[in-house]
């Protein structure tokens, strides 16, 4: 690996995970290990565990777990690299230069300082004088300077190679530009600015690290907005618009707009807790976000269909990362720039107050569906709002609910009562059937989360990881697999890589611990392993090894059996040659 493994070994023996998680999560000590609320997904009820003996976190409830780089990447939402330094710096100490890999951390540092090179040469080209049509363009929007300042915006100008030169003036190369996504290649194979004759936006982390670009036309013409593809330093589904400000907020509220426009003129308008997703609808990664800063969102999309269709998506998403929804209705279907433009801040304010919570703003939706005039049209809306309001959990709120929506329809309270009654049963009632289907596909829930690590062999794979957890509880152990066992006979490419990695340690006098296993493994693997060895061991270890190594055996006959091999002895004979640790590796 990159970084020199006697340093990170020393770092991670100076972090403690407990010390380290608990700057995050409120720990309580219960028997050896400690227990608290996940951080990375929402619940109610503690299943996040922390191991101090093995220096590891796991979440029974989402799955993820590792050692304490690992709970910094997830946490911080940081790369390998960054948290080494990032965990270095909180103890004092500095990554040793040398074996900083230079084709990763000075790789991204590099496409951080071009991508800031190139933001500030868009903000040059913006205020020269023969650009003063883009100056007035943002003044017609009624963006002022400090505003535009504020959020770096610039102009990439109309040729297909400015850009390109410029940053190769400065010692970028083509591909560096080309990771950046700030040049496109040709079919012919040359190189051409991808941003041209648009008014660019900047995208920022939450480090403040200049990470995408959105590019916006002046006129009519398509596509309206350009926005940077995928890269090494951005992924649009795990950032929003403006965070890096707005968690600097006082509010205790952060409005989710749609548009990079109405973030910055709900900013100026003096709402600075307010973002955006980035071109696309919101994820479940950025409500988690969002539930880092905040407890309290106010949805403003736009009024028409599409913005409305996009709240009720939006309201689930962020409800399932635990936080409180309002909507934000705006009138005559304008969106928060036009309306702030035109009527102020203040009667924006006034619609913040009066934004519904996300239950009334559910009725309002279902009503406006139908003529509550007509009774055929009432009880389709009965039924409707009915089976809506049967996925509240709270009895209260549901009462009070309840009896909105029959004075909406103007019906008793009483009837609306009976119908939300059924819709529950019949809700409950498809429940237990799905339940049914999930006890038949129990097999299935002992997959890896990570769709890619899927076992082939459930059975076979099953004692693998009973191996991986022994050895990982004993190390010792792997001696008394000598001769029985060799990384050949798994069946999961993902087991067996852990598996050859441990002896590996192993022979090196190394203990088999997570830690040491972080920065050779992805996330994903890493939050398997953790799963994994978090299990409890059996007492009778020996034993236990034996029949585990037996059960693989005994998958391996079966599939020999199926091909050519069906006598058994003779597939016991090819076993025993196999040596144990010999074969390939990985
Ligand atoms: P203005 O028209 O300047 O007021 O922009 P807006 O920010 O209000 O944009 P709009 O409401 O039309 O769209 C909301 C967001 O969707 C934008 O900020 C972009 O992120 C994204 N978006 C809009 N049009 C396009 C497009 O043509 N292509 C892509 N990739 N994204 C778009
Ligand atoms: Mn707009």
């Amino acid at each position: 690996m990159a970084i020199d493994q006697s340093f990170l070994d020393e770092l991670t023996a100076r972090s403690d995970i407990v010390d380290v998680v608990s700057r995050y999560v409120s720990l309580k000590k219960s028997g050896s290990n400690y227990f608290g609320l996940c951080p990375f997904h929402n619940e109610k009820s503690p299943s996040f565990s922390v191991s101090q003996d093995k220096q590891i976190f796991h979440c029974f409830g989402c799955g993820v777990g590792g050692g304490v780089l690992s709970f910094i990447m997830r946490a911080e939402g940081l790369e390998f690299h960054d948290a080494v330094s990032f965990l270095a710096k909180q103890n004092g100490m500095t990554v040793p230069e040398s074996n900083y890999d230079p084709k990763a951390g000075k790789r991204r540092e590099r496409l951080f300082e071009l991508m800031r090179d190139t933001a500030r040469f868009y903000y040059s080209e913006l205020w020269k004088p023969e650009n003063a049509k883009v100056q007035q363009y943002f003044a017609r929007r009624g963006l002022t300077k400090k505003t535009m300042n504020r959020f770096g915006l610039g102009f990439a100008p109309d040729s297909f190679f400015a850009t390109m030169d410029a940053m190769h003036e400065k010692g970028y190369t083509k591909e560096e530009l080309l990771a950046c996504g700030l040049v496109a290649k040709s079919e012919k194979g040359n190189l051409y600015d991808k941003f041209r004759n648009r008014v660019m936006f900047p995208i920022f982390d939450l480090r403040g690290n200049v990470i995408a670009f959105g590019g916006r036309v002046m006129d009519d013409s398509k596509p309206k907005y350009l926005n940077s593809p995928e890269t090494a330093i951005f992924h649009k589904s795990r950032n929003l618009f403006a965070i890096e400000q707005a968690r600097k907020t006082k509010n205790n509220y952060f409005i989710l707009a749609e548009g990079y426009m109405d973030v910055i003129a709900l900013h100026q308008a003096g709402f600075d807790s307010a973002v955006a997703s980035l071109g696309t609808s919101l994820t479940e990664e950025q409500a988690r976000l969002l539930a880092r800063y905040t407890q309290n969102i106010i949805i403003s999309y736009d009024a028409d269909n599409a913005g409305q269709a996009a709240s009720q998506r939006a309201i689930d998403i962020l409800k399932k990362a635990g936080l409180n929804v309002r909507v934000l209705k705006i009138p005559n279907a304008k969106d928060p720039d036009e309306f702030i433009k035109e009527k102020g801040s203040d009667a924006f304010r006034r619609l913040i107050e009066k934004s519904a919570d996300d239950i009334a703003y559910k009725l309002d939706i279902i009503a406006a569906k139908f003529d509550l005039e007509e009774d055929q049209d009432r009880i389709s809306f009965l039924k409707e709002s009915a089976y809506m309001l049967s996925f509240i959990d709270s009895d209260i709120e549901r009462e009070i609910y309840t009896s909105r929506a029959a004075a909406m329809a103007n019906i008793s309270i009483d009837s609306m009562m009976v119908e939300v009654k059924k819709a529950i049963q019949k809700r409950e009632h498809n429940l237990q059937k799905q339940q049914k289907r999930e006890v038949r596909a129990a097999a299935q829930k002992a997959q890896p989360k990570d769709k890619s690590l899927k076992y082939d062999n459930i059975i076979s794979a099953r004692a693998e990881e009973g191996i991986l957890s022994i050895i990982f509880g004993d190390n010792s152990l792997v001696s008394y697999l000598n001769g029985k066992i060799s990384p050949d006979n798994f069946t999961s490419p993902i087991l067996r890589a852990f598996f050859i990695y441990a002896l590996e340690l192993y022979e090196n006098g190394k203990n088999i611990t997570i830690p040491a296993f972080e920065g050779h493994f992805k996330p994903d693997a890493l939050s398997l392993l953790a799963t994994i060895t978090s299990r409890p061991i059996p007492s009778m270890r020996k034993k236990a090894l034996d029949d585990y190594i037996y059960k693989i055996n005994e998958c391996s006959l079966k599939s020999d059996d199926t091909t050519t091999q069906s006598d058994p002895l003779l597939a016991k004979a090819k076993m025993k040659k196999e040596k144990i640790f010999g074969g390939n590796r990985l």
